[in-house]
């Protein structure tokens, strides 16, 4: 039996999902849709020919008997729309950032385990064979004891515009936005240590940077705004320390005056050390400094690795695999985010509990 799914929020990611749900032929069926922007709703379900769309979730909950749920709003809305899908007994994927702060992710995973139903949270740079590489290099031990790291994802001119900037949507700027990604990746290859404390930095000295023709292919919100607002972070900066002693550097920024955009993420092994974009090993071999390229293609793809979501996403619904982005680990990095915003704002370092 195909599993009747509702997609809540049909702006752009929502195709990306769409795009692996369809990959997944007759185990899924998209049975209706929905956004505050009824007009976006109607030619989302036209798009994908899906037969109910509606302009709120809750009386597309209420008119369809759903297994599954796609939460793909603005960040603002994934609690409220989640919880709504979670307590009518609904499985729910949902979009990164898991909500707007800590306090929503837990109620959002509090009514996962009422409900006994799955709520998994839309990590999709676990899905990568970079994540999966690195992984292996670690638990095989070439890499030994991974004690420093460094997640980046730096845009020069690359505000993706719309909402994002708005703080009340959002949550954030660069941070939560894409910082969400890169910690999270790296905090799952290092087999999620438990965070302890963090300190962090914030920056809003270039703002939305509109007068500035932008570079590169960096995302764009599909939501027009009539007045654009910019009241989060253009630059987030921040060290987290975990309970294994472990340290990781994250640097992320929608705007910085930078010669080249990066995103990538180091591991330093007592071993070797590496970086996902190049996987050259960096060590020693017999006394002598060495640098091992190794030959396999190990990349993220995003619309090949958020295929993979959805298929995980389904999968672990029917219990044929684990769900690879769980929602404890949402909550894990929301109060990691939690502490460096607030590190940033008391210019001290904050502990987790
Ligand atoms: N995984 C990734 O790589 C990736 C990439 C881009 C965006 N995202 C995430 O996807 C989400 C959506 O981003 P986007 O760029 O598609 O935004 P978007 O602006 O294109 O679409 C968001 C849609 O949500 C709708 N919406 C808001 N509140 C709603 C509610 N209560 N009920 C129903 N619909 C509602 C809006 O009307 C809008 O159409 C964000 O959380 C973003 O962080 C993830």
């Amino acid at each position: 039996m195909a599993l009747k799914l509702g997609i809540i929020g049909c702006g752009g990611i929502a195709n990306s999902h769409m795009h692996g749900y369809n990959a997944l032929g007759e185990r899924v069926e998209a049975t209706a849709c929905c956004d505050i922007n009824f007009k976006k709703a109607k030619e989302f379900a036209e798009r994908y020919n899906i037969p109910h769309c509606y302009d709120n979730c809750y009386d597309m909950l209420k008119n369809h008997a759903l297994d599954i749920a796609d939460v793909c709003t603005w960040n603002a809305a994934h609690c409220e729309c989640s919880v709504a899908a979670l307590e009518a007994g609904v499985n729910v994927l949902c979009e990164k950032p898991m909500a707007m702060n800590a306090a929503e992710a837990e109620k959002m995973k509090a009514a996962a385990d009422k409900a006994g139903k799955l709520l998994m949270v839309g990590f999709v740079r676990r899905q990568g064979d970079d994540a999966a590489r690195a992984i292996e290099l670690i638990k095989d031990g070439t890499v030994g004891d991974v004690y420093f790291a460094k997640a980046t994802y730096l845009r020069r001119a690359g505000f993706p515009g719309g909402w994002f900037g708005n703080k009340a949507l959002s949550g954030g700027g660069p941070l939560i936005d894409l910082g969400v990604h890169v910690i999270d990746l790296t905090r799952y290859i290092m087999g999620c240590p438990k965070p302890v404390s963090v300190y962090g930095a914030a920056f809003d000295k270039l703002g939305a940077r509109e007068n500035v023709r932008r570079d590169g292919g960096a995302w764009i919100s599909q939501t027009e705004v009539d007045k654009p607002v910019f009241n989060v972070e253009d630059l987030a900066v921040a060290m987290i320390r975990f309970d294994n002693g472990a340290l990781l550097e994250v640097e992320c920024s929608f705007n910085l005056n930078l010669k080249h955009e990066k995103g990538d993420i180091e591991i330093y092994g007592s071993k070797a050390g590496f970086s996902l974009g190049e996987f050259e090993l960096h060590t020693v071999v017999d006394h002598e400094l060495a640098d091992i390229k190794l030959n396999g293609d190990h990349r993220f793809e995003f619309q090949r690795d958020m295929d993979k979501e959805m298929k995980n996403f389904v999968d672990a619904v029917e219990g044929k695999a684990a769900c690879l982005a769980p929602a404890e680990d949402g909550v894990a990095l929301m109060k990691i985010l939690d502490a460096i915003y607030l590190s940033a704002q008391t210019g001290k370092s904050v502990e987790i509990q």
